[in-house]
């Protein structure tokens, strides 16, 4: 197995048409290694969420490489790449991407079933419990506060077991101590699953829990700090 999860050499990325057509992502070079937890960092429009939609396969870059686990996404047809992504790739939206018409526990459970999980309302139930949703179980997404929606898209996105989880600021409409048991889970999902994590944050906390930070300008990556508590 390849010791990188994630690896991106010299990529570029435009979105749009015509005149509103935006040259996004410039030159981007990085590698995280298997079991990394990697802070994306970086003003508004700065690029981070582009970067990490492309590092997950749903935007395919103009030129340049995107490997995870050593297999390039290129390579892939769009069936091979979705699949590709069920099994490996847990994703955490910034705007949440639920399905409105699903409750919460429907929400979760989709994935496990599309993937043959007998269990999958057993457990899409425990993940749920596992973010303090276990009283939320039949809510659909317009009867939850932002912060429980965005709390039932981490269970639905943790609860396949990915080897690596993208997340988009999965901190940013929680409460300081919300946020924190978020974190946690995070990590825990790390440490006892080995899983890669890239999550895109403003939230300082969470960035200095994370082995290493990317900063993102205009597009580029400006700089990276590796923690010292790492
Ligand atoms: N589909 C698109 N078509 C044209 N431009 C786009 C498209 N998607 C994003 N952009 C532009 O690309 C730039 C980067 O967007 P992106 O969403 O990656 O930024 P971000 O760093 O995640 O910002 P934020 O912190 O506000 O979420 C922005 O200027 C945005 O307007
Ligand atoms: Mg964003």
């Amino acid at each position: 197995m390849p010791d990188k999860a994630i690896a991106l050499e010299n990529v570029d990325l435009s979105l749009g048409r015509g005149a509103a057509r935006v040259h996004i992502l410039k030159g981007i070079s990085l590698s995280i290694a298997r079991g990394e937890a990697v802070g994306l960092v970086g003003p508004s429009g700065s690029g981070k969420s582009t970067l990490l939609m492309t590092m997950a396969g749903l935007e395919r870059p103009d030129s340049g490489r995107v490997l995870v686990d050593g297999t390039d996404l290129a390579t892939l047809d769009e069936d091979a790449l979705a699949r590709f992504r069920g099994r490996r790739i847990g994703i955490v939206f910034q705007s949440f991407h639920l399905v409105p018409t699903m409750t919460a526990l429907e929400n979760v459970a989709l994935p496990l079933e599309l993937a043959g999980d007998p269990r999958a309302f057993d457990r899409a139930q425990e993940e749920l419990r596992l973010v303090g949703l276990g009283e939320r179980l039949h809510h659909y997404p317009a009867q939850l506060s932002g912060g429980e929606q965005q709390r039932v898209a981490i269970a639905r996105a943790i609860a396949p077991n990915p080897a690596i989880l993208v997340a988009d600021e999965p901190t940013g409409n929680l409460d300081e101590r919300t946020g924190e048991q978020i974190i946690d889970l995070l990590f825990a999902l790390r440490r006892e699953r080995g899983a890669t994590l890239v999550l895109v944050t403003h939230d300082l906390g969470l960035a200095r829990r994370c082995d290493r930070t990317v900063r993102l300008r205009s597009g580029r990556i400006e700089a990276e700090t590796t923690s010292s508590t790492a």
